[in-house]
């Protein structure tokens, strides 16, 4: 039976996943696939480090340069995570025309452009289903499944630590500290754990589907960002109250050729499928123009379920090797290829006030509202002891980003108005 040698770049949490269950499914993969799939090398920082499982010493090197080097490595996997330094493993991968594999969306959200016109002049696959939704097929799904479509959106949850923050904080009552640290210990979150609740690892993984959606990297500074950091227990009451459950949501849209990217809390209606994952999960809900609604639900991290991505990707560069192809793993294409400007993406509002209990002043706040446009759609004040500061929450109707954003100020500036008011996007996925 044929062999084909892997070089393993990192061997933390999932590089040390993939090592035990291309072990442990050995028999099965070798059925299904029709070869085998070695580990050659590996490459780690710590030679003495438990990996809960059995490594023979001899594969493992501290230098990552040497897998570069070696000949007969032909499928590189780059489980790393780091920048400069995975980036000159991938680039050196495909000049020396080994396939790569990564779960690097940092990486591929900054650097996809340069990346893939690498491996279009060296006619290298770069297979990349790691990166986003862990152990969901999103990947092979976008590229493979959906071919035939135009995707209209794609509405995602894909950060598993904030969705397990923001679930504990729901469901458990639990303060933001405590669920944060329950996330770390399973190991969930990034090495940093700010990218995981300032929606900057969504944003990776928004700017990595939205790019393989519409053919185009999508620049990273063209995607609104805004994370769960400042949501406090009284908005999730509310949006309960309201029927709604807070969503960190990727929001991905094409609109007559502009993309829109997104990523930010959201309101989610109850009723709605993305309200009911919770946990660690991630789920994406995607529309073609063809397929029409589908959903994609899964473990978006942890050892396991991303383990199962990488291996589906060894398979693939296997079959590459196999038989050559001419998807690279991304394939750029020229119908879309602009972002839309953030002021004029629009949506609809969740905004909460917190005002001086006196006549006038829901008059003062429409008034604002109404000068600008934008309509009201239901008003919610919860009873306080005269001479309070009151809680004001309003549902505002569809208006752009740059006339809410005018109004908060103009709100802000009231003087009836006594903290900065709070705004949260609603999406009814229409
Ligand atoms: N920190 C990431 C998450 C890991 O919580 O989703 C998977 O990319």
């Amino acid at each position: 039976m044929q062999t084909f040698s892997i070089g393993l770049a990192g061997m933390g949490n999932v590089g040390a996943g993939v090592f035990k269950h291309l072990r442990g499914n050995r028999s099965l993969l070798r059925e299904r696939l029709g070869y085998e799939l070695e580990v050659r090398k590996i490459a780690v920082r710590n030679l003495s480090k438990d990996r809960g499982c059995e490594v023979p010493a001899e594969l493992l090197t501290t230098d990552w340069r040497q897998l570069l080097d070696d000949p007969s490595i032909q499928i590189l996997v780059e489980l790393m995570g780091q920048k400069q330094e995975s980036l000159e493993l991938i680039l050196g991968a495909i000049e020396r025309r080994k396939i790569v594999v990564t779960g690097n969306k940092a990486l591929l959200a900054e650097h996809g452009r340069e990346i893939f016109e690498a491996a279009m002049r060296h006619n290298v696959p770069v297979f990349f289903e790691a990166a986003v939704g862990g152990g969901i097929p999103i990947i092979k799904t976008l590229r493979e499944a959906f071919v035939a479509n135009h995707i209209q959106s794609i509405h995602g949850i894909v950060n598993g630590t904030s969705n397990f923050i923001l679930t504990q904080m729901t469901e458990q009552g639990l303060g933001f500290a405590d669920a944060l640290r329950q996330a770390q210990d399973a190991g969930y979150a990034e090495a940093d754990p700010a990218l995981d609740v300032n929606g900057g690892d969504a944003a990776h993984k928004a700017i990595i589907l939205a790019s393989l959606a519409y053919g185009f990297w999508v620049p990273p500074e063209k995607v609104f960002v805004e994370g769960i950091e400042h949501l406090t227990a009284s908005d999730i009451c509310f949006a309960k109250k309201l029927g709604y459950r807070i969503k960190l949501l990727a929001v991905i849209k094409a609109d007559q050729g502009q993309v829109e990217v997104r990523v930010h809390p959201t309101l989610v209606p109850a009723s709605h499928v993305l309200a009911s994952v919770n946990g660690v999960f991630n789920a994406m809900a995607v529309r073609g123009d063809v397929v029409g609604d589908a959903l994609l639900y899964g473990r978006g991290a942890g050892q396991d379920a991303t383990t199962s991505a990488v291996i589906s990707d060894l398979a693939e560069a296997a079959d590459a090797l196999s038989s050559p192809r001419r998807n690279l793993g991304f394939t750029p294409h020229s119908l879309y290829g602009a972002c839309k400007p953030i002021g004029e993406c629009t949506s609809e509002y969740y905004l909460r006030l917190a005002v001086d209990d006196r006549p006038g002043v829901i008059a003062e706040v429409a008034s604002i509202l109404g000068r600008l446009q934008i309509g009201i759609s239901s008003i919610l004040q919860p009873e306080a002891a005269e001479g309070e500061i009151a809680t004001l929450v309003l549902m505002i109707h569809r208006a752009s980003h740059a006339q809410i954003s005018t109004a908060l100020s103009q709100l802000g500036a009231l003087g009836c108005v006594r903290k900065t008011p709070r705004m949260i996007r609603v999406e009814h996925f229409s």
